[in-house]
Parts: C-alpha cells; structure tokens; sequence
C-alpha cells in the first residue's frame, strides 16, 4: 500500500514536535544560504503552484525555496487552468498527481483545499485560504523566535478583524502554547469555528474588543489589512476598524521591547501608522524574507526530507 502524502494544511493538525523539526530545519537551511553552502534536498522535485488569487510573497518565496533546494517550480494561475472552465478539483489533483511532486495551492474556498488534499497523491501545501495561512504564520514564529527566543508562554496581541492570519495565529498559540489577545470591533469578531476551537482545546486565547487591553504589556503586536481578500470594501468597515489601528500611542502599552508584525502587504495610515512599520520595533521585512526559509522548512518535511 501506498503511504498517504504529507500535506501541509493548518498548524493545529500537527504535532508541536514536527513543527519544531520543520522551523529547525528552516534555521539550518537559512544559516547554509546565508553562508554560501546551499542544500539541494529536493533535486528531481517539482512543485505545482496554483494561485487562484493575487500574491507576491507567497508565489515569490516558493517559487526561489524550490530552486534553491535543487527542485522545479510550475507556476499555474486558476484562470489559466482547465479548473477555470469547470474541471473539479478532485479531477485537477488525480491529474497534477501524475505529473508533479507537491502542489502548493491558494484559493479563497477552504473546501475546495481540503478536497484538493483528499484526491491528490502528493503532498498539498496551503497557501492562504479564507480560513488560515499557516505558512504565514510558520515565517512569523521563525521571526520571533529568532529575534526574541522561544515563543512558549509570551503574549501576542491581535487588534484588527477576524481572518485567516488570525485563526493560524490561534492555531499557533495552542500548538507552542503562548497566549494571544485578540481585540476585534464586535461585528468582526470571530465566528463559532474559532470559539468551538477554542472550547474544545483550551487554547490560551482571550477575545476581546479593546485593543488597548489587548495590546498591554504583549510581547508581539500583530495586526493585518482590514480587507482581505473576499471581504467588500467599504467605508462602514473602515470606519468601525479606526479604534484597531496599530499606531506609537497603542504600541506604547505593550512591552518596551515588543515587536511589531504584519504579513504584508500593508495599507499604510489605516491597520499601521508609518511610525510604527517603519519603526525600530517592526520585523515586518524579516518576516517577509522568512517567508523563503520557512517554506523551504515546510517543503522539505513533505517530501520526508527534514534531517
Ligand atoms: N503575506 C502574503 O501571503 O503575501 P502575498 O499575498 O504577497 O503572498
Ligand atoms: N488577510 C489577508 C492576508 C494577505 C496575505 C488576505 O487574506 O487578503
């Protein structure tokens, strides 16, 4: 029999050990990169990419993590594909598992991810659905680890909307056991799905609507864009986000060394003020190019390649 892929769909269906292994191996590999001794664990791999959706970090980070472990990258766009004029999902993965390595995936249905995962015959990354994105949010613990030391019982705080960044973070927060405030306008809150979660594992997560109580004396402060993609623009929504903005004056309640996180892209003067992205607590960018390490970390445990 066969043995089934490993895909990489959200944190919290992993154990905390094979995350730890996977962001070992990000470190390691990042070290080698930066030291001019590259690792080529993934020669002869190819890894299908579908962006249903915009993307500049994603596609970017994993496109250069493919070539520099020594494998192919096939970029795709969902327009382009046959699954533009109709061809199920389950069909498009029985096909691409024929031809590729891995497929990396992103695509606002959640649904059609998990449907994508039970038909393919590789392993399927997620990168970014409506619901989570996990791969974000494994750059954004590298970061932290990196700049702070072990992420285990700090506080992070969340002030902004419910999205997908924020339910890898909650994930995140069961798995490496850290607390995480969330501060949302009520009508942006968290749905049930995040409750349940919540209820169900014990998670250390407290939601709220304040952000200053949020934000007070957190290790990390982490907001995102107040339009994801999906969600419809409009003023109402901006105007009930105002209060969630990460600006000096909230920033200054959290610990004097916390640190500043955002996925990117950013919509400058409304989630952060300049001050703060451009300010000496921001990581923003290293979160970015952590992106790079991170996925090789992730790539590397789905094609059983983690030493
Ligand atoms: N943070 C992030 O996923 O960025 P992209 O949308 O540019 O991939
Ligand atoms: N929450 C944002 C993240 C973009 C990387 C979105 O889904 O658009």
């Amino acid at each position: 029999m066969s043995k089934s892929p490993k895909h990489f769909l959200d944190i919290n269906e992993l154990p905390l050990s094979e995350l730890k292994s996977m962001l070992a191996a990000s470190s390691a590999m990042k070290a080698k990169q930066k030291a001019h001794q590259p690792v080529k664990p993934l020669e002869g791999k190819t890894l299908a990419m579908i962006f249903e959706r915009p993307s500049t970090r994603t596609r970017v980070s994993f496109d250069v993590a493919m070539r520099q472990l020594g494998g192919e990258p096939i970029m795709l766009t969902g327009a382009e594909m046959q699954l533009g004029r109709g061809e199920t999902i389950a069909d498009t993965a029985r096909v691409l598992s024929r031809y590729v390595d891995a497929i990396m995936i992103r695509i606002l249905n959640h649904e059609a991810l998990l449907e994508l995962a039970e038909y393919a015959t590789v392993p399927v990354i997620n990168g970014l659905t409506r619901r989570s994105h996990p791969c974000q949010v494994m750059a954004d613990l590298m970061t932290y680890e990196e700049h702070r030391g072990p992420i285990e019982g700090r506080t992070v705080a969340w002030t902004g909307d419910d999205n997908n960044v924020l339910a890898s973070w909650a994930h995140a927060a069961e798995r490496f056991k850290f607390k995480l405030n969330v501060a949302t306008p009520p009508e942006l809150a968290p749905k049930k799905v995040m409750r349940d979660f919540i209820k169900a594992t014990g998670a250390p997560i407290v939601l709220g609507t304040d952000p200053e109580a949020a934000v007070k004396g957190a290790d990390c402060v982490v907001t995102d864009t107040w339009v994801s993609m999906g969600d419809k623009e409009g003023e109402h929504r901006h105007n009930v986000l105002k209060p969630y903005q990460v600006n000096s004056k909230l920033m200054s309640l959290a610990k004097p060394d916390a640190l500043f996180m955002h996925c990117l892209p950013a919509h400058r003067g409304e989630e952060v003020t300049d001050e703060v992205i451009d300010g000496p607590q921001s990581v923003v960018f290293d979160e970015a190019e952590n992106r790079l390490h991170a996925q090789k970390g992730i790539l590397a445990w789905c094609f059983d390649a983690v030493k």
